[in-house]
């Protein structure tokens, strides 16, 4: 494979640009220098070595990996390490506890700014509360907010304890919460009374309550759930005794000096539940030092991180692991200071970001593709207005980004001269795997380039042999890496299965996404090669959408799939036949069944559009031809229906849609 770093720049017919180098001034400042391919392909082990200990370990390790229970790796062995401390106490000690950490802007305008000074004052107080109620290290903690600074205390008290969290997003339902609070057995729920969500409070705890339940029903795990008053405006609130404590009555008064302990580098650091092909969501387990070791130094060489100057604003919410790595572990743990904001970009109006960029003159953004889509519909005389100039880095993730999106974000976020830094990872991988180097790579527009300097990925066929440039193939990871899944929670069977069967005898990790080489070898992710979908880059499996669809009374049988979509990547279409009972009451169904999925997974699940259809296209095996049902939805040709049962099903499909 050659290298795409540093090639021509102009090629295509058209006059644009087919790859772009950094500006030359970028190029020599920049943090991360094409050496570092260089360095970790001699010797990846010592790279990752070397990345480690840019961290505060208490006890060094001995051993960098251990290998020896593949796919159960151990990084970093006999090391000991303190990953809240390494994220706050570490810059406080150095000096720079006066370092704004967190520039909170809430979505009714209310403001906070954080120095690395009070977040040790807050973590350590939530640390010293949270062993008041008895929490040991290995203790799960759920974690269902909004993005208020609570929330990043709460997780670093967690980290600092020893006590793995779980977040779910508040987006999710009361039934998904319920289910992962069981599946991992959580001790303590952290929430918030409510969330302001397109310039209305809206109610958060109820769907707590609601979630663990009462009586008999009631969740067994859960001893007490601790909330944030955020809103202070739901009339309802229900209050449990016993179980149920305010924020600012226990933690805000809780001691704020804490001693924290050194924890073993495998020690667990959270689970992060995701779609998977099946119905069940899956508990990814990540542990502490090999997982902050790659998300800090990713940080620190993909970012071009400067802490003196650069202002990093992530846009994902910590309910998703961008928002885990990227969020909280990764710029904290390089003493960033970040932009942390609660609401929508349409909170009160579409200026909003930007008027954040401006105001905190940010240095550093990273969205997700799906928002700079929306962006370009909403048009750029409204980024035009504003003085965007102190962006001098921008970051890409979540989706596969086209081309023209790529193109508008450098041109107008980007003054045509930012380098875009299109980064491909998974919440398995913890951290970044395929992305450029913003200081050394020429990068092309829709390309995530190549693995970068320690991690080691292929595309491969079915046989496991490297695809020809210009092919397709799956993606795979072929050398252990410090930030992978150490496991899934309770779940080593379905571990093994889900990642490591597909290539067993290489003992390869397959990733589920398509991807191809170009011409110049730079890597092409393609997407998901499995069922699951890829919506505003949320990851939702069509299984989870299918049995919220046949909760309802009405429905027999669904089938889902993800349609390309111009905004969203791609839309949830469903197909539906109906028991025999029911009665099609056209829209008013569609709408019920669309709400269905809301209540039961969440809004971001909900189909874009939903058919009733008298049969689905099976094979004589009964396995439902999701393909086919592409092609209708996307409007093509259809594709082979030699396998169908019965190749008519389509013509009833095509005259209900
Ligand atoms: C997709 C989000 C193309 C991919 C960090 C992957 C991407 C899934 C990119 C993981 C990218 C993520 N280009 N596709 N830059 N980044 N994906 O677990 O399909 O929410 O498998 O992690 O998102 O989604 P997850």
């Amino acid at each position: 494979m050659s290298s795409a770093t540093g090639q021509s720049t102009q090629g295509s017919q058209d006059d644009v640009p087919s790859a772009y180098p950094p500006p030359p001034e970028f190029a020599e400042n920049a943090v991360a220098k094409a050496g570092l391919y260089d360095e970790a392909e001699q010797d990846r082990l010592a790279y990752w070595a070397k990345e480690a200990r840019r961290l505060q370990w208490d006890t060094d390790f001995t051993d960098t990996l251990d290998w020896t229970d593949a796919p159960f790796a151990k990084w970093f062995v006999g090391g000991k390490l303190n990953v809240a401390a390494n994220c706050v106490d570490r810059h406080v000690d150095a000096g720079n506890g006066d370092r704004v950490a967190i520039h909170w802007v809430g979505e009714p305008g209310d403001t906070r700014d954080i120095t690395y000074s009070d977040l040790l004052t807050e973590v350590s107080q939530a640390a010293n509360y949270f062993t008041s109620l008895g929490l040991v290290a290995g203790d799960r903690v759920a974690v269902y907010m909004p993005m208020v600074p609570e929330a990043i205390v709460t997780i670093l008290a967690c980290a600092r304890l020893g006590l793995p969290h779980s977040v779910v997003f508040a987006g999710f339902s009361a039934g998904a919460l319920r289910s992962r609070v069981d599946d991992a057995e959580a001790k303590l729920v952290v929430t918030t009374d409510g969330q302001f969500r397109r310039g209305q409070p809206a109610p958060l705890k109820e769907a707590v309550d609601s979630a663990l339940g009462t009586g008999d029903d009631a969740a067994k795990s859960v001893e007490k759930v601790l909330v944030v008053r955020r809103t202070g405006h739901d009339p309802d609130l229900n209050w449990v005794d016993g179980r149920d404590v305010w924020w600012h009555e226990t933690v805000a008064n809780a001691s704020d000096t804490h001693a924290y302990e050194a924890f073993d580098a495998e020690h667990p650091l959270f689970l992060l539940y995701t779609s998977g092909t099946t119905g069940k969501p899956k508990g990814i387990l990540h542990t502490s030092g090999g997982y902050l070791t790659q998300v800090s130094s990713t940080f620190h060489n993909v970012f071009d991180h400067r802490p003196e100057s650069d202002v990093f604003w992530c846009g994902a919410d910590i309910g998703w692991v961008t928002g885990h790595s990227y969020l909280v572990y990764g710029p904290l743990s390089n003493g960033a200071t970040e932009i942390i904001y609660e609401g929508t970009p349409n909170s009160p109006n579409e200026h909003r970001h930007f008027e954040i960029i401006e105001k905190y003159r940010v240095t550093t953004y990273y969205i997700a593709p799906t928002l700079i889509r929306t962006f370009m519909k909403w048009g750029r005389e409204i980024p035009d207005a504003h003085d965007l100039s102190s962006l001098r880095l921008l970051g890409s993730v979540g989706e596969p980004i086209n081309p023209e999106a790529w193109r508008w974000y450098r041109e107008v976020l980007g003054a045509n001269s930012a380098p875009i830094v299109d980064t491909w990872w998974q919440t398995e991988t913890g951290g970044m795997m395929v992305s450029p180097l913003p200081g050394v790579t020429a990068t092309k527009p829709g390309s995530a380039m190549k693995p970068l300097p320690g991690i080691s990925a292929k595309i491969v066929d079915d046989d496991a042999n490297e695809v020809a440039q210009g092919e397709q193939g799956y993606l795979v990871i072929d050398k252990p890496w410090p930030a992978m899944l150490r496991g899934i929670w309770r779940d080593n069977d379905r571990y093994k299965e889900t990642y490591w069967s597909r290539f067993a005898a290489q003992g390869w990790y397959f990733a589920g996404d398509g991807a191809r080489y170009d011409s110049d070898g730079a890597l092409w992710v393609l997407g998901r090669i499995d069922d699951v979908m890829n919506i505003s880059g949320h990851r939702i499996s069509t299984s989870e959408v299918e049995s919220a669809l046949v909760n309802h009374h009405g429905v027999a049988e669904a089938a889902v799939i993800g349609a390309a979509d111009e905004t969203t990547g791609q839309g949830i279409v469903a197909f539906v036949i109906l028991r025999g009972s029911t009665v099609d009451t056209g829209d008013d169904l569609i709408k019920e069944l669309k709400d269905q999925v809301s209540k039961d997974i969440s809004p971001i699940a909900k189909p874009r559009e939903i058919y009733v259809v008298p049969e689905l296209p099976k094979t004589r095996s009964g396995k439902i031809m999701r393909r086919l049902l592409k092609d209708v939805a996307e409007g093509r040709e259809l594709g082979d229906t030699s396998t169908l049962v019965d190749p008519t099903v389509f013509e009833n499909i095509r005259k209900k849609k």
